[in-house]
């Protein structure tokens, strides 16, 4: 008895349910590069979960991909469409770069599939619209792959928010940053431009701003002053081994913006690939009656970097509320793929929806449009 009370105990804490295994779900992978081995390693944990199909550009590339994890026989492509013409899937992880995330994802929303989108959504706003189009008119699940989303430290933040503690908010300071950190370990897909797009400011801004802007529910970006530079990435003597990357080098590796959300607040922003700095500073949120700080990770992947601190005042004294790191052993790529497989076979909302990921992605695409033009530009996102 006792022993039962302890085992619900511990059935809320972990929040551990029993995965109905009576249908399996047929998956297939766009895209076998570096992130797909994250995708592809947590299917193969789920019981509910049959992988049935992959595709790669690269000729070979998805054989020998399904290959290395001991899967025999999946149907490997070299085309999406083709995959998706051939075989019955009920879900697709879209892992291809960011040049391609729209056109995958909504060739696989249009033919009925569920997908869940690597970060960042995809290039421009124009691209975000029109996945979100195709996703209301199929009615099925797209969840885009912010898995730090899952990481309790992160949801502490919204928490304290939502806790009225900081008061109304009304300005954010965030961005992350790395001294040398050009993702460059694989090749050169993030920093061309025909394949990563947008540099800097996607790949990694977009979890800074993630962070945060959950936080706060999501206001809608009105207007933006953006800067972008990529003095680092086009130079040869970068590159340990491989000057020629400087050559390929198309898109920018710092980016800074001013952004003024609905609701009066003002997001100021900054993210690095590379600077001549150890950090460009935490993440902090003021409010009327509190401030919080996030401390920034050293090579910035978009989490809590240590111990937050709130600055309130209580009884007429300015004091420090310390909120100590979580430790967790969630596994947050498995947290990430169990709550996509659960929404599609529970009905229920994407974990991380499109909706919100909108104003996200609609502020990359102010930053890179004002850094163009020079001056700042209005954010005017089309009715859905
Ligand atoms: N969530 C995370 O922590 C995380 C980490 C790394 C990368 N990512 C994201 O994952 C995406 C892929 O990154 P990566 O490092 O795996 O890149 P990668 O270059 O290693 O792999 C991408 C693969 O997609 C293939 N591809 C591109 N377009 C295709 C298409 N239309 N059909 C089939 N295959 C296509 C390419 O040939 C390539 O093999 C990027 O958008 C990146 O931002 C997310």
């Amino acid at each position: 008895m006792a022993d039962d009370i302890l085992n619900r105990f511990k059935e809320d804490q972990t929040g551990q349910k029993e995965i109905d295994t009576s249908k399996k779900l047929r998956v297939g992978i766009i895209g076998t590069g570096w992130i797909a081995e994250a995708h592809i390693i947590n299917y193969m944990k789920m019981p509910d979960v049959e992988i049935v199909a992959g595709a790669d550009l690269i000729p070979g590339k998805a054989e020998a991909f399904f290959k290395r994890f001991g899967l025999q026989d999946v149907k490997c492509f070299e085309s999406h469409t083709d995959m998706l013409n051939s075989v019955e899937l009920d879900a697709v992880s879209v892992c291809t770069y960011n040049a391609t995330h729209a056109e995958c994802t909504i060739d696989a929303l249009n033919k009925g599939v569920n997908v869940l989108l690597e970060k960042p959504m995809c290039v421009t706003l124009e691209e975000a619209v029109e996945i979100i189009r195709a996703e209301k008119k199929s009615g099925k699940v797209l969840s885009i792959g912010f898995q730090p989303r899952f990481d309790p430290n992160m949801k502490k933040i919204k928490e304290i928010v939502e806790s009225g503690v900081l008061g109304q908010v009304y300005y954010i300071q965030t961005g992350g940053g790395r001294r040398r950190g050009i993702p460059t370990p694989y090749g050169t897909s993030f920093i061309e431009k025909d394949k990563g797009a947008i540099g800097a400011v996607g790949d990694i801004g977009c979890y800074s701003l993630d962070m945060v802007l959950n936080a706060i529910g999501y206001p809608k970006p009105l207007t933006v002053t953006g800067y972008t530079s990529d003095f680092f990435g086009k130079r040869p003597d970068y590159y340990k081994n491989h000057p020629e990357y400087a050559e390929v080098f198309g898109v920018d590796d710092f980016a800074a913006a001013f952004v003024r959300l609905e609701g009066g607040i003002i997001l100021d922003f900054r993210i690095a690939w590379a600077m001549n700095i150890d950090t460009p500073g935490d993440t902090i949120i003021l409010g009327t009656k509190g401030g919080l700080r996030i401390p920034s990770t050293e090579c910035w992947n978009g989490t809590v970097g240590g111990a937050m601190k709130i600055y309130h005042e209580v009884a007429g004294s300015q004091v420090e509320t310390e909120i100590p790191i979580i430790e967790s052993d969630i596994d947050l790529f498995e947290a990430k793929i169990r709550s996509f497989l659960d929404a599609i076979k529970e009905g229920t909302p994407a974990p991380v929806p499109s909706s919100q990921i909108l104003y996200n992605q609609a502020i990359i695409d102010g930053i890179v449009k004002s850094a163009k033009a020079g001056r700042e530009i209005e954010i005017n996102i089309p009715e859905i």
